[in-house]
């Protein structure tokens, strides 16, 4: 069992979130980069899908794509009054395909869950396919701008929702340099109104780096890059040698 099987305790430990400005700089950034209409947006890795309300509440559709199931339970639950429904789909995100086309992609809290480079081409493969011409995948902190075994980078973090206390512990050790691959074991301490559980996951992830992103993007025929920023703001693009929080990458399907 993992967090993820205890999707309100994952929710509350991501409380930090202000999910309607979020949702808003993803209408906001629709209508300044999309080159076409969008109806549909897609989550990669939704998990309970936190953005959904807000998101139809624009007049979007949505639809999300995960790998666990409990997850996609709790967003199904969660949402069950939105109209248009939300779509919820089971899916390895490097391997799935889509009923219809959607209109604008994205992917949040660094949820790239692809450990070789076989495993990025494959996902942004399907993406590919999925997504309609001129149409845009936002990516948030899936690039790794930051050293990620600089010490602020191993930190305890404390969240509190719904009377749930969270304390979420990371530390991240590099376990193989040629593949980029690291290990970031996250410990999660939870006092759920008195009943304590905790949760200790160890997830491998391979780094994308900078100018590998950009080589990548570069050398496929069916993306342009759009631009990145820091902080969830156009207008700060990312440049020079000052702290980067939350960076967002965007490209687009051509
Ligand atoms: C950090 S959560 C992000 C959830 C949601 N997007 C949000 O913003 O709160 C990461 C999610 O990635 C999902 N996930 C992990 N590996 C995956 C894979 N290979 N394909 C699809 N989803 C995956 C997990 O089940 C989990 O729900």
């Amino acid at each position: 069992m993992t967090i993820y099987d205890y999707p309100e305790y994952y929710e509350a430990a991501f409380s930090f979130r202000d999910i309607q400005a979020e949702a808003m700089f993803i209408d906001q950034c629709i209508k300044k980069y999309s080159d076409i209409p969008v109806k549909s947006v897609f989550e990669v890795a939704c998990g309970s899908a936190p953005h959904a309300k807000e998101l139809v509440s624009k007049g979007y559709e949505y639809v999300g794509l995960d790998i666990n199931r409990n997850m996609l339970d709790h967003a199904m639950y969660q949402n069950k009054n939105l109209n248009p429904a939300p779509k919820l789909i089971e899916a390895d995100m490097s391997n799935f395909r889509l009923e219809q086309k959607i209109d604008f992609a994205y992917v949040m809290l660094g949820s790239l869950y692809l450990d070789s480079q076989k495993g990025m081409s494959a996902h942004f493969d399907s993406l590919s396919r999925s997504l309609k011409t001129g149409g845009l995948y936002f990516l948030d902190w899936c690039i790794q701008f930051a050293d990620p075994m600089a010490p602020d980078a191993r930190n305890t973090v404390f969240n509190e929702a719904n009377g749930i206390n969270v304390e979420s512990k990371f530390n991240i050790r590099l376990i193989d340099p040629a593949e980029q691959m690291y290990e970031e074991i996250w410990t999660v301490k939870i006092n759920d109104n008195g009943r304590h559980k905790k949760f200790e996951m160890i997830e491998r992830n391979r780094a994308i780096f900078p100018q590998e992103f950009l080589l990548f993007i570069e050398n496929r025929t069916d993306f342009e890059f759009v631009g990145w920023w820091r902080d969830w703001d156009f207008n700060q693009p990312i440049t020079g040698n000052s702290a980067i929080a939350r960076p967002i990458a965007l490209i687009k399907k051509i």
